[in-house]
């Protein structure tokens, strides 16, 4: 199946889709938080922060899988992205490896579909179009290397960072 078959994009409130697992844009707490954090929470219910503090938290650009409660989707994948503080501190790698991780664990836990927000977007300040390059980029290239997940939805939550992801996706299909 080609790769750009496999990658799509929503508009929306990412704990509404319907998928085997939604990625979380987490603090290293992993106690919950603002943004998509406290949505996906809110959604959840309690039981998720419940088993979220047995982890211990979470080192940024890592990922961890939890239950999904009272969500549609049947898993939480929380990962944690940097805080952009100008370009100079890993943020692109530190961000890459939040997809990386993040899909890594969704192949080991045989999700099938997977959605993703757009990571350190809001309140860690990541520039969108980066943001987005890096999202796609490391997607299409795990993609490429695995079955699994089958696809990915890339949910967007506003007009700017759809358009942001939509560029991207047309950048990418055309290579
Ligand atoms: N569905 C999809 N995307 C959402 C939703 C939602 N319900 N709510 C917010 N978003 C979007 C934001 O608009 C932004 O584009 O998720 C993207 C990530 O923004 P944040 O949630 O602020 O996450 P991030 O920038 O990674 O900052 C993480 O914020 O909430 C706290 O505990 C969290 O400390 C952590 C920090």
């Amino acid at each position: 199946m080609p790769i750009q078959t496999r990658v799509t994009l929503l508009e929306g409130d990412i704990t509404k889709v319907q998928v085997d697992a939604i990625v979380n844009a987490a603090n290293t707490s992993l106690l919950g938080g603002g943004g998509v954090d406290g949505a996906i929470h809110r959604a959840a219910g309690r039981e998720l922060l419940a088993e979220c503090r047995i982890l211990g938290g979470c080192p940024t650009g890592e990922a961890r899988i939890t239950g999904g409660y009272r969500l549609p989707a049947k898993h939480v994948i929380h990962t944690v992205g940097p805080v952009w503080t100008g370009g100079n501190h890993q943020e692109p790698e530190l961000l890459a490896n939040c997809y990386r991780n993040s899909l890594r664990l969704a192949c080991e836990h045989r999700v099938r579909t997977i959605a993703f927000p757009a990571i350190s977007c809001g309140v860690y300040g990541y520039p969108i179009d980066e943001a987005a390059q890096i999202a796609v980029h490391e997607t299409f290239a795990f993609l490429k290397q695995n079955e699994l997940p089958e696809s990915v939805v890339f949910v967007c939550f506003g007009r700017e960072i759809y358009a942001a992801y939509r560029r991207k996706l047309g950048e990418a299909g055309n290579q």
